[in-house]
């Protein structure tokens, strides 16, 4: 990879920041191969129990996210920003949209194609998102690295018609929470439940997404969730699942492992997605990486 071409690509990204539209590169491992710069976790997205990859939609050199409050602005500013990148070539892309897209609390909150919505387990303040997502010093990452963060995208399918054939009360029960985010123990979305009086799983069954997610009630997993759903037309549809954060093996990592054997394990697919990183904010990164 020369730096011309991450140079052009990073300049394409940035021109199309504007009127409400948010984009932004992300690395993939490739970009470092032969070079001593590499984010210290950053490697190729492994597959996970259950994964299927597809390698047409998994991996990359570079991850370019682009967000707007409509999808025209979305699709004209990827056109731009495909048009402006010369010498790269699209290898995947998937449409992306946060129904009842809402903040409450600070949180960013939406529902998924599973009717749940999703958002309550991240923090609710801007200091508490940088703790868990912002690379600082001192954690043996490249110097340029630091103020970045990784970011894991998954591409997953969800069964939607088996799904919808389980009732409200047995979904909420593989999922751990209401569909409007109270726990099943009655606590209010924005408090803790009390599991420890639960041990049994009786009221939040052991399997649960959010029993298995994060067991520990006053060390929530160190990682920032912001998915998006994606609807193919074709009865493919599911979640652009996607997460930051300033550790990989303490955030994504140790979260997917524990949710093996979760209950909704049977309801999802994982077809693609990858691991990447997000430079610092500015381009002062794009020397620190090929300077040798
Ligand atoms: C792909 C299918 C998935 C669905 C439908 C899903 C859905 C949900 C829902 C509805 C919640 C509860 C509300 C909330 O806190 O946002 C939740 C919480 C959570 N999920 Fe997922 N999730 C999925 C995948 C994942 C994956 C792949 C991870 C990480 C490896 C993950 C990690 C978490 C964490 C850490 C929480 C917060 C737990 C807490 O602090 O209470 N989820 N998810």
């Amino acid at each position: 990879m020369s730096k011309a071409a991450v140079t052009r690509l990073q300049q394409s990204v940035a021109a199309a920041d504007r009127d409400g539209v948010e984009t932004w590169m992300a690395l993939g491992s490739r970009i470092f191969e032969g070079g001593p710069q590499r984010p210290r976790q950053l490697k190729e997205m492994p597959s996970s129990a259950g994964d299927l990859l597809d390698p047409a939609q998994s991996h990359g050199d570079v991850l370019v996210q682009v967000t707007a409050p409509n999808e025209r602005a979305v699709l004209e500013a990827s056109e731009r920003v495909v048009r402006k990148a010369v010498g790269w070539r699209v290898r995947w892309q998937l449409d992306g949209f946060r129904a009842e897209n809402r903040a409450e609390a600070g949180k960013g909150l939406g529902r998924n194609p599973f009717h749940f919505t999703e958002g309550f387990g991240n923090p609710g303040t801007e200091r508490e998102v940088t703790d868990r997502a912002i690379v600082r010093s001192g954690q043996g990452e490249p110097d340029w690295a630091v103020g970045g963060s990784y970011q894991v995208v998954r591409i997953v399918r969800f069964a939607t018609e088996l799904w919808d054939k389980d009732s409200v009360r047995e979904q909420e029960r593989i999922m751990g929470r209401r569909r409007d985010g109270r726990w099943l123990d009655g606590t209010p979305s924005g408090e803790q439940p009390n599991f420890a009086a639960d041990p049994a799983g009786r009221v939040t069954p052991l399997d649960a997404h959010v029993r298995m997610a994060a067991p520990d009630r006053r060390n929530s997993p160190p990682l920032v969730r912001r998915s998006y759903s994606y609807d193919r037309g074709d009865g493919d549809k599911g979640l652009i699942f996607s997460c930051f954060q300033r550790d990989l093996e303490q955030g994504f990592e140790a979260v997917q492992s524990r949710l093996e054997g979760e209950a909704m394990a049977k309801y999802i697919l994982t077809t693609g997605g990858g691991y990447f990183f997000v430079p610092p904010p500015g381009d002062a990164w794009i020397d620190a990486l090929f300077r040798n």
